[in-house]
């Protein structure tokens, strides 16, 4: 290389990270927000590992969960992002702190989310930390994930037996589009034990719920009943969503993200199909709003969607939105994008970096701390029973910072 070469190799260099490093202000600018309210998190929580920040109460107090309820996993899984993405101690040694709190969960059967709570903190904690206990405490969470697979109905049981919305009927064996995230570390659990049975299940389980989950359009049913003694499905309907025709916007981006994983891990590409297909009515929807942040269902108040629970369009002048969603969704197409042809691949980066500048942009990052803990306002937990409306929510903060160290790693 001539000299005048090298320096036009140096040139190039340092233009295209200086490019880059302008194109990512919104990173840089979400992991600054992101530190003094977790700051205040861990303050307020200091010594407590049994209380887990979920969420907001309308009064402004912070809501937290029991380690047995689905979202332990998050906080920690939060910490470990900012420890990647600030390289800081502090972080790495909350995340640590949160992470084991979580030790005994890996027994726990009695509700499908231990993949959420065990893979999100200690499926991070494994990034960063080798100890020899994490691959043990997480073979043991997918051992009990397995006890709720039924062969006859080749899913994993999501809920115990329990009531529909407005007790319409009883669910015995309900399954819910949200299950395809705790697939993950059925996966993990095969690769490092060597028992290809977790693996087996979890395809089956992706399988069934691409047949009765997937309606012909690739939106998406949120709760799926069967006979657990024939297998038969009995019922389609919805806890969290509108209707039970409608499309819940969480689920769908659970369903982007969770077939998107299981593409990884199988390389079927009928997983790849259900996945670019539902991003596809994602991203296409007319009822999708131009910042790409979803409304908290595709279908609130349509004619043709009748929920089985009171509704009243003039509680909210505005249908709120669900930035959880777009949240889970970007990380999920971000992934996507990587395992399409360049052409196809740009479209679900594009869509996803269009998220993610709306989620930090001022109206959905929380730069003026007004509330002093999350990063994210405006998720919608579950309208239908009037609980957690256009509040920060944990694992909207956890997927929102994966995806942007995500957008980092698959940007450079
Ligand atoms: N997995 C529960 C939810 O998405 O609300």
């Amino acid at each position: 290389m001539t000299k005048i070469n090298k320096l036009m190799a140096v040139f190039i260099l340092l233009l295209s990270s200086s490019l880059f490093a302008q194109k990512s202000d919104f990173v840089a600018k979400t992991f600054k927000t992101a530190a003094p309210l977790y700051d205040n998190l861990l303050a307020k929580t200091k010594g407590n590992f049994i209380d887990y920040p979920h969420s907001l109460y309308p009064d402004g107090n912070l809501k937290y969960l029991q380690i047995d309820e689905w979202t332990g996993g998050f906080w920690p899984g939060a910490l470990w992002y900012m420890y990647e993405y600030t390289k800081d101690t502090k972080w790495k040694d909350a995340a640590l702190a949160w992470t084991h709190s979580l030790e005994s969960n890996q027994f726990n059967t009695s509700h499908h989310d231990i993949g959420f709570m065990m893979y999100c903190s200690y499926g991070n904690a494994l990034r960063f930390v080798k100890d020899e206990k994490y691959p043990q405490i997480l073979l043991q969470s997918a051992k009990s994930l397995a006890k709720r697979y039924s062969p006859v109905v080749g899913s994993i049981q999501s809920w115990n037996e329990r009531k529909s919305k407005g007790d319409i009927n009883t669910w015995e064996y309900p399954v819910i589009m949200d299950n395809m995230m705790n697939l993950e570390l059925l996966f993990y659990a095969s690769k490092i034990s060597g028992d290809t049975s977790y693996r087996n299940i979890a395809i089956k389980h992706a399988e069934q719920t691409m047949k009765n989950h997937l309606r012909t359009d690739h939106s998406s049913y949120h709760v799926v009943n069967y006979d657990p003694k024939t297998g038969k499905v009995l019922h389609r309907q919805t806890l969290q969503g509108f209707s039970d025709n409608s499309t819940w916007a969480r689920g769908q981006a659970w369903g982007i993200y969770g077939f998107t994983v299981v593409y990884r891990e199988t390389k079927d590409p009928r997983f790849l199909e259900a996945a670019i297909k539902m991003a596809d009515f994602f991203l296409q929807h007319p009822n999708l709003p131009k910042d790409k942040v979803p409304y908290w269902d595709f279908n609130v108040g349509q004619q043709g969607y009748k929920p089985d629970w009171h509704f009243d369009p003039k509680k909210y002048a505005e249908v709120p939105r669900d930035a959880s969603a777009a949240a889970i969704a970007s990380s999920g197409l971000l992934e996507l994008s990587t395992m399409l042809k360049a052409e196809q691949g740009k479209k679900y980066y594009n869509a996803a970096v269009s998220m993610l500048k709306s989620l930090s942009s001022d109206k959905y990052l929380n730069v003026e701390r007004q509330n002093p803990y999350f990063l994210l306002k405006h998720s919608t937990g579950n309208f239908p029973s009037d609980r957690e409306i256009d509040v920060p929510l944990i694992y909207a903060d956890y997927y929102f910072l994966e995806a942007l160290l995500r957008y980092q790693k698959i940007s450079k």
